[in-house]
């Protein structure tokens, strides 16, 4: 049986911290988590500089691939999860340079922090329990946000564009993986909480979600690099059969709706 996804904005979030908490604990397999950044174009050297436990099979990109970060700058990671982006950054900026993982979930903001803790870096990263409708950060304080899956979480995308403008400084540049949709998706797929939080249930289409960028007040927005959602993350995917069971959703109808879901790899600046 499917379970609905409330329309309140509060009550999702709610939904979407619960998700998330079950898959954190859940520990999901490494290897696997490991074979899908692969596909999502992460290196070996990378795979190997993050944590054990940080790379939880939830991102759509490599958001750090977008644009070089320097030594020294300062970088947002808005939904940090367990870490595996924010790591990626602090060995780009280095030990002069600061990292800050935005989250609202508890135990991601756990299993971060001692993520952290065994690669020695929680002096550079640190994690800010927030929403990234209202960020905890400055105004005009940060040199890059990055961010890989999770506007698309955001029943609110103009306020989080607004927030990300907000404590960007001037010059600043945004750096985003996330999904958006070629079309309107099933009703069903549409009330799906399974969908909402396998980062499909909530996406935007295309122009929509580029607009919201314009709108938010960013100049330069280019898409990097795009695939398909599919490529991404294949229906063969233990956790995507199961949401499709729960839906109700047979391979070809979910081969169909995948072929509408886009990931894309987007650059703006302040
Ligand atoms: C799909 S996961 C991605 C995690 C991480 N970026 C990665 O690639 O591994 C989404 C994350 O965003 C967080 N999140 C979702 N909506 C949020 C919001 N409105 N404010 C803050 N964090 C949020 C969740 O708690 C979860 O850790």
């Amino acid at each position: 049986m499917t379970s609905l996804r409330s329309n309140e904005p509060e009550t999702l979030r709610d939904q979407v911290r619960e998700g998330y908490t079950r898959i954190v604990q859940d520990a999901p397999d490494a290897a696997r988590a490991d074979e899908a950044a692969r596909r999502l174009g992460y290196d070996e050297d990378q795979l190997r500089a993050v944590p054990e436990g940080a790379n939880l099979g939830v991102g759509c990109g490599n958001p750090t691939a977008i644009d070089a970060l320097k030594p020294g700058e300062t970088v947002v990671d808005l939904g940090s999860g367990a870490g595996m982006d924010a790591f990626l950054a602090a060995r780009q900026v280095g030990p002069e340079g600061h990292v800050i993982g935005v989250d609202m979930t508890d135990a991601m903001l756990e299993k971060a922090r001692e993520n952290a803790r065994k690669v020695d870096l929680q002096d550079s990263v640190e994690f800010r329990k927030g929403h990234i409708e209202e960020l905890p950060i400055e105004d005009a304080s940060v040199d890059a946000i990055i961010s890989n899956c999770v506007i698309n979480l955001s029943p609110e995308k103009d306020r989080v564009y607004a927030e990300a403008y907000r404590v960007l400084k001037p010059g600043g540049r945004l750096m985003i993986s996330d999904i958006v949709l070629e079309r309107e998706l099933p009703q069903k797929v549409i009330e799906s909480i399974d969908a909402y939080l396998g980062c499909v249930g909530g996406a935007s289409l295309r122009s929509e979600y580029l607009d919201t960028i314009a709108k938010a007040g960013f100049s330069e927005v280019r898409i990097d690099r795009e695939s398909s959602f599919a490529e991404a993350i294949p229906l063969e995917d233990p956790r995507v059969r199961e949401a499709m069971e729960r839906m109700q959703i047979g391979e070809e109808e979910a081969r169909s709706f995948a072929s509408a879901v886009t990931s894309l790899q987007i650059f703006a600046r302040k």
